[in-house]
Protein backbone atom coordinates (compact mmCIF):
# COMPACT_ATOMS: atom_id res chain seq x y z
CA UNK A 1 0.00 0.00 0.00
CA UNK A 2 3.05 2.20 0.44
CA UNK A 3 3.33 2.23 -2.97
CA UNK A 4 0.19 1.14 -5.09
CA UNK A 5 -2.31 3.46 -3.63
CA UNK A 6 -0.14 6.55 -3.63
CA UNK A 7 0.26 6.33 -7.33
CA UNK A 8 -3.42 4.81 -7.91
CA UNK A 9 -4.84 7.99 -6.20
CA UNK A 10 -2.61 10.54 -8.09
CA UNK A 11 -3.79 8.91 -11.37
CA UNK A 12 -7.21 8.87 -10.31
CA UNK A 13 -6.82 12.82 -10.37
CA UNK A 14 -9.20 15.00 -8.75
CA UNK A 15 -12.49 13.38 -7.63
CA UNK A 16 -14.28 15.68 -5.42
CA UNK A 17 -17.74 16.41 -6.41
CA UNK A 18 -17.30 13.91 -9.18
CA UNK A 19 -19.28 10.50 -9.16
CA UNK A 20 -16.82 7.24 -9.04
CA UNK A 21 -17.00 3.71 -10.21
CA UNK A 22 -14.52 1.44 -8.88
CA UNK A 23 -14.78 -1.80 -10.54
CA UNK A 24 -13.19 -4.99 -9.09
CA UNK A 25 -13.28 -2.88 -6.17
CA UNK A 26 -12.53 -6.03 -3.63
CA UNK A 27 -12.94 -4.84 -0.05
CA UNK A 28 -14.29 -1.84 -0.76
CA UNK A 29 -11.99 0.20 1.11
CA UNK A 30 -10.26 1.97 -1.95
CA UNK A 31 -14.12 2.43 -2.83
CA UNK A 32 -14.49 4.03 0.76
CA UNK A 33 -11.84 6.40 0.37
CA UNK A 34 -13.18 8.22 -2.43
CA UNK A 35 -16.62 8.53 -0.81
CA UNK A 36 -15.56 9.61 2.81
CA UNK A 37 -13.55 12.12 0.59
CA UNK A 38 -15.09 14.45 -1.47
CA UNK A 39 -16.44 12.21 -4.06
CA UNK A 40 -20.00 13.12 -4.67
CA UNK A 41 -21.22 9.45 -4.78
CA UNK A 42 -19.33 6.29 -5.35
CA UNK A 43 -20.48 2.85 -6.78
CA UNK A 44 -18.26 -0.38 -6.15
CA UNK A 45 -18.48 -3.61 -8.34
CA UNK A 46 -16.97 -6.77 -7.49
CA UNK A 47 -17.26 -10.54 -8.62
CA UNK A 48 -16.35 -12.28 -5.26
CA UNK A 49 -19.35 -13.18 -2.87
CA UNK A 50 -16.57 -13.31 -0.11
CA UNK A 51 -15.70 -9.69 -0.69
CA UNK A 52 -19.60 -8.69 -0.63
CA UNK A 53 -20.00 -10.37 2.69
CA UNK A 54 -17.28 -8.21 4.57
CA UNK A 55 -19.63 -5.12 2.83
CA UNK A 56 -21.74 -4.76 6.16
CA UNK A 57 -19.07 -2.78 7.75
CA UNK A 58 -19.33 0.59 5.30
CA UNK A 59 -23.15 0.06 5.32
CA UNK A 60 -22.88 3.83 7.57
CA UNK A 61 -21.07 5.41 4.44
CA UNK A 62 -24.19 7.42 2.90
CA UNK A 63 -23.05 7.83 -0.54
CA UNK A 64 -21.20 4.76 -1.25
CA UNK A 65 -22.53 1.30 -2.85
CA UNK A 66 -21.53 -1.59 -2.95
CA UNK A 67 -22.57 -4.34 -5.44
CA UNK A 68 -21.79 -7.79 -6.73
CA UNK A 69 -21.34 -7.99 -10.65
CA UNK A 70 -18.56 -9.16 -13.34
CA UNK A 71 -17.33 -7.17 -15.97
CA UNK A 72 -18.70 -9.80 -17.82
CA UNK A 73 -22.32 -8.77 -17.08
CA UNK A 74 -21.81 -5.06 -16.58
CA UNK A 75 -24.69 -4.25 -18.70
CA UNK A 76 -26.98 -6.25 -17.11
CA UNK A 77 -26.35 -4.69 -13.64
CA UNK A 78 -29.51 -2.68 -12.52
CA UNK A 79 -26.80 -0.38 -10.67
CA UNK A 80 -25.20 1.03 -14.03
CA UNK A 81 -28.57 1.40 -15.89
CA UNK A 82 -28.41 4.72 -17.28
CA UNK A 83 -25.78 6.19 -15.43
CA UNK A 84 -22.37 7.45 -16.69
CA UNK A 85 -19.07 8.79 -14.27
CA UNK A 86 -16.80 11.38 -14.05
CA UNK A 87 -13.86 9.03 -12.88
CA UNK A 88 -13.95 5.17 -13.38
CA UNK A 89 -11.35 3.29 -11.27
CA UNK A 90 -10.64 -0.52 -12.48
CA UNK A 91 -7.30 -1.64 -9.89
CA UNK A 92 -5.41 -4.65 -9.76
CA UNK A 93 -8.25 -6.48 -10.96
CA UNK A 94 -8.45 -6.25 -15.29
CA UNK A 95 -6.36 -8.58 -15.91
CA UNK A 96 -8.92 -11.48 -14.38
CA UNK A 97 -11.75 -9.87 -17.37
CA UNK A 98 -12.60 -12.79 -19.70
CA UNK A 99 -12.61 -10.32 -22.57
CA UNK A 100 -10.07 -7.62 -22.18
CA UNK A 101 -10.94 -5.32 -25.57
CA UNK A 102 -14.88 -5.70 -24.52
CA UNK A 103 -14.82 -5.13 -20.88
CA UNK A 104 -12.13 -1.76 -21.58
CA UNK A 105 -14.84 -1.22 -23.99
CA UNK A 106 -17.76 -1.54 -21.67
CA UNK A 107 -16.14 0.06 -19.53
CA UNK A 108 -15.70 3.55 -21.73
CA UNK A 109 -18.98 3.60 -22.15
CA UNK A 110 -19.37 4.09 -19.10
CA UNK A 111 -17.86 7.42 -19.00
CA UNK A 112 -18.84 11.19 -19.02
CA UNK A 113 -17.77 12.66 -21.67
CA UNK A 114 -15.08 14.38 -19.40
CA UNK A 115 -14.78 11.47 -17.54
CA UNK A 116 -11.28 9.83 -16.77
CA UNK A 117 -10.90 6.08 -16.77
CA UNK A 118 -8.11 5.15 -14.42
CA UNK A 119 -6.53 1.55 -14.91
CA UNK A 120 -3.96 -0.53 -12.41
CA UNK A 121 -2.23 -3.69 -13.18
CA UNK A 122 0.47 -5.93 -12.28
CA UNK A 123 3.40 -4.90 -14.59
CA UNK A 124 3.28 -7.85 -17.42
CA UNK A 125 7.13 -7.88 -16.66
CA UNK A 126 6.44 -8.78 -13.35
CA UNK A 127 4.64 -12.17 -14.44
CA UNK A 128 7.56 -13.12 -17.23
CA UNK A 129 9.96 -12.88 -14.23
CA UNK A 130 7.62 -15.19 -12.58
CA UNK A 131 7.00 -17.74 -15.24
CA UNK A 132 10.71 -17.77 -15.62
CA UNK A 133 11.55 -18.28 -12.22
CA UNK A 134 8.01 -21.54 -11.83
CA UNK A 135 8.67 -22.58 -15.36
CA UNK A 136 12.74 -21.72 -16.41
CA UNK A 137 10.87 -20.03 -19.31
CA UNK A 138 13.50 -17.11 -20.46
CA UNK A 139 11.72 -13.96 -19.78
CA UNK A 140 11.11 -12.90 -23.55
CA UNK A 141 9.48 -15.93 -24.33
CA UNK A 142 7.47 -15.75 -21.01
CA UNK A 143 6.30 -12.39 -21.83
CA UNK A 144 4.86 -13.46 -25.09
CA UNK A 145 2.57 -16.54 -23.44
CA UNK A 146 -0.49 -14.31 -22.63
CA UNK A 147 -2.63 -17.22 -21.98
CA UNK A 148 -3.97 -17.62 -18.48
CA UNK A 149 -1.65 -18.65 -16.52
CA UNK A 150 -1.96 -20.31 -12.54
CA UNK A 151 0.46 -18.78 -9.50
CA UNK A 152 0.72 -18.82 -6.05
CA UNK A 153 -0.35 -15.77 -4.47
CA UNK A 154 2.90 -13.60 -3.15
CA UNK A 155 1.05 -12.65 -0.05
CA UNK A 156 -0.99 -16.28 0.93
CA UNK A 157 1.06 -18.71 -0.88
CA UNK A 158 -1.10 -21.68 -1.05
CA UNK A 159 -3.74 -19.05 -2.66
CA UNK A 160 -3.57 -20.10 -6.42
CA UNK A 161 -4.35 -17.07 -8.67
CA UNK A 162 -5.35 -17.44 -11.90
CA UNK A 163 -5.75 -15.12 -15.08
CA UNK A 164 -4.78 -13.72 -18.69
CA UNK A 165 -1.35 -12.15 -19.12
CA UNK A 166 -1.73 -9.40 -21.11
CA UNK A 167 1.17 -7.67 -22.01
CA UNK A 168 1.46 -3.82 -22.28
CA UNK A 169 0.52 -3.65 -25.81
CA UNK A 170 -2.62 -5.58 -25.44
CA UNK A 171 -3.54 -2.99 -22.47
CA UNK A 172 -2.78 -0.17 -24.63
CA UNK A 173 -4.89 -1.93 -27.64
CA UNK A 174 -7.68 -2.07 -25.30
CA UNK A 175 -7.75 1.36 -24.05
CA UNK A 176 -6.91 2.76 -28.07
CA UNK A 177 -9.79 0.64 -29.62
CA UNK A 178 -12.46 1.38 -26.60
CA UNK A 179 -11.99 5.11 -28.00
CA UNK A 180 -9.64 6.42 -25.24
CA UNK A 181 -6.88 8.60 -25.08
CA UNK A 182 -3.91 7.60 -22.60
CA UNK A 183 -2.84 10.67 -20.35
CA UNK A 184 -0.77 9.48 -18.15
CA UNK A 185 1.08 6.31 -17.14
CA UNK A 186 3.06 5.10 -14.02
CA UNK A 187 5.14 2.66 -13.24
CA UNK A 188 5.91 3.21 -9.51
CA UNK A 189 9.57 2.80 -8.40
CA UNK A 190 11.53 1.98 -5.05
CA UNK A 191 12.55 5.26 -3.17
CA UNK A 192 14.80 5.38 -0.60
CA UNK A 193 11.89 6.09 1.77
CA UNK A 194 10.29 2.53 0.97
CA UNK A 195 13.85 1.01 1.38
CA UNK A 196 13.21 2.26 4.94
CA UNK A 197 9.81 1.78 5.84
CA UNK A 198 9.43 -1.53 3.55
CA UNK A 199 12.28 -3.09 2.97
CA UNK A 200 10.97 -6.15 2.53
CA UNK A 201 8.33 -4.31 -0.21
CA UNK A 202 11.30 -2.43 -2.05
CA UNK A 203 13.15 -6.07 -2.45
CA UNK A 204 9.98 -7.85 -3.83
CA UNK A 205 9.94 -4.56 -6.15
CA UNK A 206 13.42 -5.30 -6.98
CA UNK A 207 12.95 -8.83 -8.10
CA UNK A 208 9.26 -8.08 -10.21
CA UNK A 209 8.82 -4.44 -10.78
CA UNK A 210 5.52 -4.12 -9.87
CA UNK A 211 2.55 -2.31 -11.04
CA UNK A 212 1.87 -0.19 -14.01
CA UNK A 213 -0.98 2.87 -14.17
CA UNK A 214 -2.97 4.01 -17.15
CA UNK A 215 -4.82 7.23 -16.97
CA UNK A 216 -6.74 7.80 -19.60
CA UNK A 217 -9.82 9.66 -21.27
CA UNK A 218 -12.26 9.60 -23.93
CA UNK A 219 -10.91 10.68 -27.05
CA UNK A 220 -12.66 13.57 -28.75
CA UNK A 221 -14.58 12.44 -31.40
CA UNK A 222 -16.49 10.19 -28.97
CA UNK A 223 -16.72 12.81 -26.34
CA UNK A 224 -18.51 14.70 -28.95
CA UNK A 225 -21.08 11.42 -29.85
CA UNK A 226 -21.82 10.91 -26.37
CA UNK A 227 -22.95 14.54 -26.13
CA UNK A 228 -24.84 14.27 -28.86
CA UNK A 229 -26.47 10.83 -28.07
CA UNK A 230 -25.25 9.00 -31.17
C1 LIG B 1 -6.24 -7.99 -6.44
S1 LIG B 1 -7.92 -7.68 -6.09
C2 LIG B 1 -7.98 -5.90 -6.20
C3 LIG B 1 -9.03 -5.32 -5.32
C4 LIG B 1 -9.07 -3.78 -5.26
N1 LIG B 1 -9.37 -3.19 -6.56
C5 LIG B 1 -7.79 -3.22 -4.72
O1 LIG B 1 -7.06 -2.56 -5.47
O2 LIG B 1 -7.49 -3.43 -3.53
C6 LIG B 1 -8.71 -8.20 -7.59
C7 LIG B 1 -10.22 -8.08 -7.52
O3 LIG B 1 -10.78 -8.38 -8.79
C8 LIG B 1 -12.02 -9.03 -8.56
N2 LIG B 1 -12.43 -9.75 -9.76
C9 LIG B 1 -11.93 -10.90 -10.27
N3 LIG B 1 -12.59 -11.26 -11.37
C10 LIG B 1 -13.54 -10.31 -11.58
C11 LIG B 1 -14.53 -10.11 -12.58
N4 LIG B 1 -14.70 -11.00 -13.56
N5 LIG B 1 -15.33 -9.04 -12.49
C12 LIG B 1 -15.18 -8.13 -11.47
N6 LIG B 1 -14.24 -8.26 -10.49
C13 LIG B 1 -13.44 -9.33 -10.56
C14 LIG B 1 -11.69 -9.95 -7.40
O4 LIG B 1 -12.86 -10.44 -6.74
C15 LIG B 1 -10.85 -9.05 -6.53
O5 LIG B 1 -11.62 -8.32 -5.61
Amino acid sequence: MLVEWPAQLRMAGEFNGKHVLDVGCGTGNKARYFAENGAASVLGIDASAGFAEQWAGHATCSNLELAQGSFETLHTLLQLQHKRFDLIVCYQALMYARDLDGTVNALAQLLLPRGTLTISVPHPFRFAILKGEIEGWQHGFAYQQTQPYRYPSPWKPDLLLEHAMPRISDYLNAITSAGLHLTACEEPIVTDELRTASPEKAAWMDRYVGIIVFQTDLLSDRKDRIKDGT
